[in-house]
């Protein structure tokens, strides 16, 4: 059974870019009232500028367990929750990872991910959703990304004893593989292009994802009353690779 998203109540933590943006624009198109946050003001002004419909933006730092706990309150009942948002680091070679940036990377993305769905159980409709992002990393085999793996494993295993927890919520994750965001920003433009093309002639799709693409997944997840407990690779079959 499919339910329409029309009227229902959506957060999406992480959504003034990529991924969580592209879900905000296409549950908001679809008739839902959209709530979302990040850390900086400007990014949900254009962000809400962008998806054009009624939609919430709120400030908030997804790490500061009281801060969500406010945003909540504050924005009152919601049928689902989606996280979206994202760290950079823990990538690089095991033998010289840098351990105070893989311990920063879970606390830029794991604990944002764990303390925002805590955050909103008392918010959420009983037998509402919880879609998290993961990253296809924790799937795969790719030398010099334990790190990532390890990371986003980690969300992906709070899928399932969640969905027993909490039912009926619906408990389910997204895990993408490379994805066309600004995410990628922070590698210089001419090493980025080099490193896109290469990841889509790797990928059985071959191409590399793009928003869009993952959002898809997410409002899948989302309107579908029999998905929880699952993980749903969204990579163009990378991990095959
Ligand atoms: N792009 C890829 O290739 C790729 C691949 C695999 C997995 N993923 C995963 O997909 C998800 C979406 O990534 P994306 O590519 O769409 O990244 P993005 O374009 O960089 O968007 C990340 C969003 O999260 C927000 N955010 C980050 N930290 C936050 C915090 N502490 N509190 C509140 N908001 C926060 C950012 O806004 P502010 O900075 O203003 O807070 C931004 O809106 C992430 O979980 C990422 O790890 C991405």
């Amino acid at each position: 059974m499919t339910i329409s998203l029309k009227d229902q109540r959506i957060a999406v933590i992480g959504g003034s870019s990529g991924v969580g943006l592209a879900v905000a624009e296409l549950a908001a198109a679809a008739g839902a009232n959209v709530t979302i946050a990040g850390r900086d003001q400007k990014k949900l002004h254009d962000a809400a500028a962008k998806i054009g419909k009624s939609v919430r933006a709120e400030v908030a730092d997804a790490a500061n367990a009281e801060a969500m706990r406010n945003i909540f309150s504050l924005v009152g009942p919601l049928d689902h929750l989606v996280l979206t948002l994202s760290g950079a680091k823990g990538a690089g070679p095991f033998r010289d990872l840098n351990l105070d940036e893989l311990r920063q990377g879970f606390e830029a993305k794991f604990w944002p991910h764990v303390i925002s769905a805590q955050a909103a159980l008392p918010s959420l409709r009983k037998d509402g959703s919880i879609t998290f992002i993961s990253a296809i990393s924790a799937r795969m085999a790719n030398p010099g990304t334990a790190g990532l793996a390890a990371i986003n494993g980690a969300i992906e295993a709070l899928v399932r004893p969640l969905a027993m927890e909490l039912k009926p919520l619906r408990v389910n994750a997204v895990s993408p593989g490379v994805i066309d965001t600004a995410w990628w920003n922070r590698v210089p433009e001419t090493q980025r292009t080099a490193l896109f093309e290469q990841s889509a002639a790797r990928t059985p799709a071959g191409r590399i994802g793009q928003s869009e693409d993952v959002a898809k997944a997410v409002l899948f997840l989302i309107e579908d009353t029999f998905m929880t407990g699952a993980v749903i690779e969204c990579d163009g079959g990378l991990r095959l690779t």
